[in-house]
């Protein structure tokens, strides 16, 4: 049915836990109800789908999905359809109607988002839907609908799944194995998103640096880098997830070669000492995560690097603990995600079961690192002051809308006066003050910042 026959009175509101990838699912999610004549609400009372797309990698976006679906019986009662997407959609299925009884209409994981109009449709004739299958490799498609909503950036995906086995996590069991896409289509969304005055492509998977190894005669994940760095108007490059393991030196060189890749890195590290990534899995060790920061800053002087932590993997003493707290040092990352590890169904670390790391020991880790990766923050946001930056203006800051927000190569959020029209452009910016999460500046327009 065409959206003309359908009329476009519907209305699909997308709440999203977790990662980039489930960002990107909830906008290929609009972009594809859109078809149907569905159009994106922020506001609950008016929407006749409501989505909860979830994650499950650690325990606390559970705990959100509860809350969240409760708050939604008072909108199934005026009967809106409500229906859960997601990692936790995939992997606790049906066990979620049983759950959630008479509160859910929909349950779908990841890899049937590009069904989502038909799964729809049959939730419109009052069926209970149920999609959690694995598709084949073979079947399964990326979603080729471009969404941008005027953004300066946007997300396109190159890869799903993960056949790394990293033992605390539970992502290969709910996205499944790695699929990468075929370069001619990550190409032609590039080149559609750009068309519609995208300056800012952040690449994305589960293991970026894996991109098209199994495949043959695929590009490899730097030479895709180079690739979109010839799209016209790609002004700037990001992506992630990074693993430290497949951190090829053409890649480093990349950083030498490209201007539009942005001077930084997430690379998560997961933890400072050798017995605990053997235990994880990553296949890496501290003096190799070391070696490729060193590269990396060698190609590439100002780059600022963030990171993932565990703290409180099952055996963690600690000794372990601390070399996790000398990374930190050695590095200095400019961002970290920490997080208490979290036993998640079905992995592998479920099995260790020697020295576990008490309640107590785990949060004083968390406060310990997040308060010495804050003042870290806070240093070198402060040694930003008096340095012109330029910077990509993404829109109003959320506080104030008379300031401008937009973020430097470096990731560093920045806010500064000027006139909207500066939005999705790349300016100048001195910087007044750092803070914790971000700097303060003013334009510099006129300023010449390449030398
Ligand atoms: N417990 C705690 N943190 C986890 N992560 C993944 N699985 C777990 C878990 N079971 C973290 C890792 C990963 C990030 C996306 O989430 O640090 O890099
Ligand atoms: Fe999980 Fe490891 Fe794959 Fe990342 S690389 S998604 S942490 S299994």
């Amino acid at each position: 049915m065409s959206e003309q026959e359908h009329g476009s009175s519907k209305k699909v509101f997308v709440k999203t836990f977790g990662c980039q990838m489930n960002v990107y699912d909830s906008d290929k999610i609009t972009a594809l109800l859109s078809k149907d004549g569905y159009t994106a609400t922020q506001d609950l009372e008016d929407a006749d789908l409501i989505v909860v797309n979830t994650c499950s990698v650690r325990e606390k976006p559970e705990q959100k999905l509860r809350s969240f679906i409760g708050e939604m019986a008072p909108h199934r009662s005026r009967g809106a359809k409500v229906g859960i997407a997601g990692c936790m959609a995939q992997h606790a299925g049906a066990d979620l109607f049983k759950q959630y009884r008479g509160q859910v209409d929909l349950v779908f994981g990841p890899d049937h988002v590009p069904n989502v109009r038909e799964i729809v449709g049959q939730v419109e004739k009052g069926q209970r839907v149920l999609a959690n299958s694995f598709l084949d490799n073979t079947q399964y498609a990326f979603v080729r609908e471009v969404v941008t909503d005027g953004k300066a950036g946007a997300f396109v995906t190159i890869q799903k799944g993960c056949d790394n086995k990293c033992t605390f996590c539970i992502v290969p069991a709910t996205r499944g194995v790695e699929l990468s896409r075929p370069n001619a289509e990550i190409l032609e969304e590039v080149r559609a998103v750009v068309a519609t005055g995208v300056r800012e492509i952040t690449l994305i998977g589960q293991n970026v640096n894996s991109y098209g190894l199994k495949v043959p005669g695929e590009l490899t994940f730097a030479q895709l880098l180079y690739k979109v760095a010839e799209v016209p108007g790609v002004e700037r490059i990001r992506y992630t997830t990074s693993h430290p393991r497949d951190m090829g030196d053409d890649v480093i060189q990349a950083y030498r070669d490209l201007p539009q890749l942005t001077s930084h890195l997430h690379l998560p590290v997961q933890s400072g000492s050798d017995r605990m990534l053997r235990r994880m899995k990553r296949f890496y060790n501290r003096e190799r995560y070391l070696e490729v920061v060193r590269q990396l800053r060698d190609a590439r002087p100002d780059i600022s690097l963030s990171t993932d932590i565990i703290v409180g993997f099952p055996g963690e003493t600690d000794a372990d603990f601390e070399d996790t707290m000398s990374l930190l040092e050695a590095v200095r990352f400019e961002g970290s995600f920490s997080f208490k590890y979290s036993p998640r169904p079905g992995t592998p670390a479920l099995r260790l079961k020697d020295a576990l790391v008490s309640k107590r020991d785990m949060s004083e880790r968390l406060t310990r690192y997040q308060k010495r990766q804050q003042e870290i923050q806070i240093e070198s946001n402060h040694a930003c002051e008096g340095q012109t930056l330029d910077v990509l203006v993404e829109g109003p800051s959320k506080w104030d809308p008379e300031v401008l927000c937009g973020r430097s190569s470096t990731f560093k959020m920045i806010n500064f006066a000027g006139p909207k029209e500066l939005v999705g452009t790349i300016v100048p910016v001195k910087v007044l003050r750092g803070f914790t999460n971000s700097l303060r500046g003013e334009l510099a327009l006129g300023v010449d910042t390449s030398s």
